[in-house]
Parts: structure tokens; sequence; C-alpha cells
């Protein structure tokens, strides 16, 4: 079959129309423009043009198709019921790019609704569309004019690409104006609910349903077995052939991951006046603050990915507000929801054993771009000017504590290890002001930083591993620690093996590590550390 393009116009009479009127009373398929996306239009009282819309689409048969209308009143054929809430949304948003579902119409064929008991019902604003419409007297089924999983066509030669050969004609409207599928909302249940967002906004719909439900398909991949209201959202969508991941965070994160992860055939999606910096070559997909040129151009870049050959596409996400669903749904789907959240913060337990070498793995992490927090450290702050707890210490450990109303920490200590009971009150008074003072420092370091490492020889004693989202445990064998800490802290061997047999064994630390250290011959810390630092950096 050849392929025929006509050029229509807004402007052009019924005679420009003739040939796609007579193939639409015929039963045959033509690709026509909208608004939203261009649309293979057919029949919708035709199980025959139903037929043959599934065929070139390479559609799932159970996916149904929105029937187009040309005026409101249309709609009365098509549908057993229009309530109130229907009558004001097209009051409000018809002609334009809101589909409505409602309780379908003896007349509409089973085809057409995938067998549902319901219709999906839209009246485009696109003049070239709404006049075949009415020149062909029919209502108009149409589904998004792309093979199926591909991004949907915006301009009529990416019809053509996809319907060479397999239809007789696409009209060319010129270039979709809204760039993405109309919103879809079903008013079948008792409360509307989206099921797909669009051009009209939820904040839109609101202002004339009060109460409008969003579908968790909107944003959320489907879960096993999950029973969906939208058909259309259990397929695959939208993709290139390219790897889409989504980085979420700021520009400059975006920039270091990309150059990091370059590899052939690898391309950036960024915003307008963004790819400084970037070692990759890039497309640009629209104004960053302007959320209708992003998705103006959306489905275009999607389908320019394919054209140049690229295989893997990092895409800046883009806000992400309740109001502006669209453009990040179809990313999303066209990234089979591969997103990765750069600017994530993730606060890191670190320890181990005496001389296991937590500094080494810390001054490492903190090259990487970590900020440290030092547990010692804290333990020490903690006690200056802490009337309460210093009270708290007295009334457990007796007054002479203090010399001359300084704490004397040697005889702490002293008192505090001699029994394990007194070592057990001294960490119940310690340890909660510990967390306390290194929850805040970690709020506060947060604000400049994306990792946070907690280096505390007791921070599984102390419970704070707990509120860590991952724990690092170091470990190396008794031998080498004991010969590290003789060095480092110039003691005897004795003292050294004492210390050594006061810890814990090594299960109490290895059952809670999400990362194990080898800090030891023959291991290199660099290898030891790499699954760490692609995780978490
Ligand atoms: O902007 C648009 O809506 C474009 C242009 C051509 O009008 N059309 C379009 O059609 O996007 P399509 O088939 O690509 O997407 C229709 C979506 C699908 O997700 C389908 O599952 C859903 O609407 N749908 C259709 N009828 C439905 C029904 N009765 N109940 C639930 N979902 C329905
Ligand atoms: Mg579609």
């Amino acid at each position: 079959m050849n392929t025929e393009i006509i050029k229509i116009s807004a402007n052009d009479g019924a005679e420009k129309y003739e040939k796609a009127v007579e193939l639409l009373k015929s039963d045959n398929i033509v690709g026509m423009p909208t608004e939203t996306v261009y649309g293979l239009a057919g029949n919708a009282l035709s199980e025959l043009s139903v037929k043959r819309i599934f065929e070139a689409k390479g559609r799932p048969q159970d996916n149904p198709l929105i029937v187009h209308i040309s005026e409101f009143d249309e709609i009365y054929d098509l549908v057993s019921e229009v309530p109130e809430i229907a009558k004001k949304l097209a009051e409000k948003f018809w002609p334009g790019p809101l589909t409505m579902i409602l309780p379908k119409s003896e007349k509409v064929p089973q085809c057409v609704t995938a067998g549902l008991q319901s219709v999906a019902v839209r009246c485009p604003s696109h003049k070239v569309a709404r006049n075949l419409i009415k020149y062909s007297g029919l209502p108009i089924a149409a589904p998004s004019a792309n093979i199926s999983g591909k991004p949907s066509p915006t301009k009529a030669e990416h019809v053509f690409s996809d319907m060479n050969g397999k239809i007789p004609l696409v009209i060319d409207g010129g270039e979709s104006e809204e760039g993405v599928e109309s919103t879809v909302i079903t008013l079948c249940g008792e409360t509307p609910k989206l099921l797909r967002p669009g051009n009209v906004t939820l904040k839109e719909l609101e202002s004339v349903c009060d109460k409008v439900l969003v579908d968790d398909a909107v944003l959320n991949p489907l879960k096993e077995g999950e029973k969906v209201s939208s058909p259309g959202m259990k397929y695959k969508h939208y993709s290139p052939n390219a790897k889409v991941t989504i980085l979420k965070g700021d520009y400059k994160s975006f920039c270091q991951y990309v150059n990091k992860n370059n590899s052939p055939e690898t391309y950036a999606m960024v915003f307008d006046g963004e790819g400084e910096n970037l070692q990759v070559k890039f497309i640009t997909y629209g104004n960053k603050n302007d959320y209708r040129s992003l998705s103006n151009h959306l489905f275009d870049c999607l389908r320019e990915l394919d054209n140049i050959g690229a295989k893997q596409c990092f895409v800046r996400c883009p806000q992400e507000t309740t109001d502006d669903l669209a453009v990040l749904n179809r990313l999303l789907r066209a990234a089979a929801f591969n997103v990765i959240n750069l600017n994530k913060k993730t606060l890191l337990g670190l320890t181990g054993k005496t001389g296991a070498g937590k500094s080494t793995v810390s001054k490492y992490l903190k090259e990487k771009g970590a900020y440290i927090i030092d547990g010692d450290i804290v333990a020490r702050e903690v006690l200056v000017d802490n009337a309460p707890l210093l009270n708290k210490l007295a009334e457990s450990f007796g007054k002479d504590i203090f010399e001359n109303g300084v704490l004397n920490r040697k005889k702490l200590a002293e008192k505090a290890f001699i029994s394990p009971e007194n070592t057990k009150l001294l960490n119940s008074i310690m340890h909660p002001a510990i967390n306390e003072k290194i929850q805040t420092e970690a709020n506060e370091a947060f604000k400049t930083h994306n990792v946070v490492i907690v280096d505390a020889a007791a921070i599984i004693e102390s419970g704070y591993a707990d509120t860590c989202d991952k724990l690092i445990v170091v470990t190396a064998p008794e031998e080498i620690r004991k010969e590290r800490i003789i060095k480092r802290d110039n003691i005897s061997e004795k003292d050294a093996i004492i210390r050594i047999n006061g810890q814990k064994d090594d299960n109490f630390y290895n059952d809670k590590a999400d990362y194990i250290i080898r800090n030891y011959e023959p291991f290199s810390l660099e290898d030891e550390i790499a699954q760490l630092i692609n995780d978490i950096f």
C-alpha cells in the first residue's frame, strides 16, 4: 500500500477532505492531526475499521480506543447517561485535550472499548480534526498514530515513519500544539478519577469537580497482578530504542553523573541553555520553568534519540509539582521507571573493632565528598557546659568525679568500667545525649552534603546504627589489629590484648553490616570500597 500525505490547514474547505472522508466511510483508516498528538482515525461504529486500527498499530486487543466527536451533543449517541459533571467539564474544556470516560451506549461496538462497559470520549479542538469528523458524519475512533510502545507522533512525518505502507493516507495538519495526549478522567466511579495526566491539569479539573482522585498508576509502576483502571497503563510506552534513565537532582550533579557514565552513543536530554560541562552529546527538550514547552517537545525528542542512534540517554527530571504530571508521567514510562536520585541524602554509620582501621576508611570517604562526624569528638564535646548531663553523672557516680568543678574523665572511667552494671549505667546516660548531638550535626551537614558518615565505635550499642540508612563495618584479623593499636596508642602488648578481649565478637558487627570492608593485605581498600562508592556516591 502506498501512503499518501495530504496537507490540510484550518482554513481549507470541504473539498480538501474528500479523499479522507471517502476512506473513513469505506472502513479505511487515516492519520489525523489533533492538538495533542496525531491519531489513527477510523469509523468508531465499524468493526472492520477498528480491527484495522489495532492491526496497523500492533496494539494489544485489551486496550480500548478513544472516540472523537466534533460537538458536545454527539456524545448522547455514545454513552448511556450524561451526568451533570460531564456537562460542566465539557463546558469548560471542550473542545480541547480532555477525554471523559462514561458508561457506554448499545451503539458503541465492544471492539472499540475492548469489552469494557465504558467508553472514552473526546472532542478535539484542532480545526482539521473537527472538520474531518463533521464532514464524515461519523464518531471517530483514534488512538495515537504510533506503533504500540513507541513515542506518540506530534508531526505528520512521525506518523509516516511508523505507518508507511500500512495506511493509505496521512493528513498533515502541522505540528501538534500540545505535544502530549489528552488528560483522561473517568466519571464512572463515585468520585472522578484522573487516569492519565495531560495538559488539562489536575488543578483545572479540581476547579470544576471539587474532588479528583489520582490513579496510582499515574506516577508509579504497576505492581504484579494489580488491576488497572485504564488498560493502556500496563503497557510499555513512549520508549525509544535507547535505554532511558531519569536523573533527579541539580544540574551539577547531573553532569558529574553523566560524564562518569559516558559509554559510546550516550546522549543527554537536558533543558534549554544547558549542555555546558557535558562530555556527551545532548539534545534539549524545552524551558525548565515552562512546563508547556517541555510537553511540546518531549515526544519529538524521544523520537530524535532513535534517529541519531542513541543507545543510552540520561534525562533531566522535570520539576515534580502535582499540576505538571503529564511530562513526568510520559518520561517515567519511556524510562520504564528507571530513576536515579542524585541528590538523595544518605546517612551512613561507620564502625568496627579497635585497630580495624575505621579512620583510614573514613579519610577515604571524606575525599569522595562525604561529611564525617567523629563519634569520639562528639562524646567529648557533649559534656562541655552541659549541666543537666553532668548532674546526672554526679548523681550516678558520686560528686568526687569532679575536681574543682571540672569533670575528671579518668576517675569517671575508673568508676564506670569497674563492673558491667556500671558500664551499662554510664552508657544509658551518655548514649542518648551523644545520639542527639550527632543528629543535630548531621542535619546541619545535610544542608551542604549528600552523604554524612557517623564514625563511631559504639554505634550499634548506642542504637544509632538503626537511624543510619546503611552500616559500614571495617574488619581486620586480630593479630593485625593488635599490632596496629600497639603502634598507634603506644601501649604494651598486654594492654592491647585486654582491649581487644573486651570487645564484642565478629557476628555482633557483621550481622548488622550492609558493607563489610576488609582493611588488610592482600585486599585493596579501593576494591573493597568500590561497591559502596558505586551505590552511594
Ligand atoms: O490525545 C489523545 O487522547 C490522543 C489523540 C489522538 O486524541 N489519543 C490517544 O489515544 O492518546 P490512545 O489510544 O493512545 O490512549 C487512550 C488511553 C489508553 O491508555 C486507554 O487504555 C485509555 O485511554 N482508555 C480508552 N478507553 C478507556 C476506557 N473505557 N476505560 C479506561 N481507559 C480507557
Ligand atoms: Mg497511545
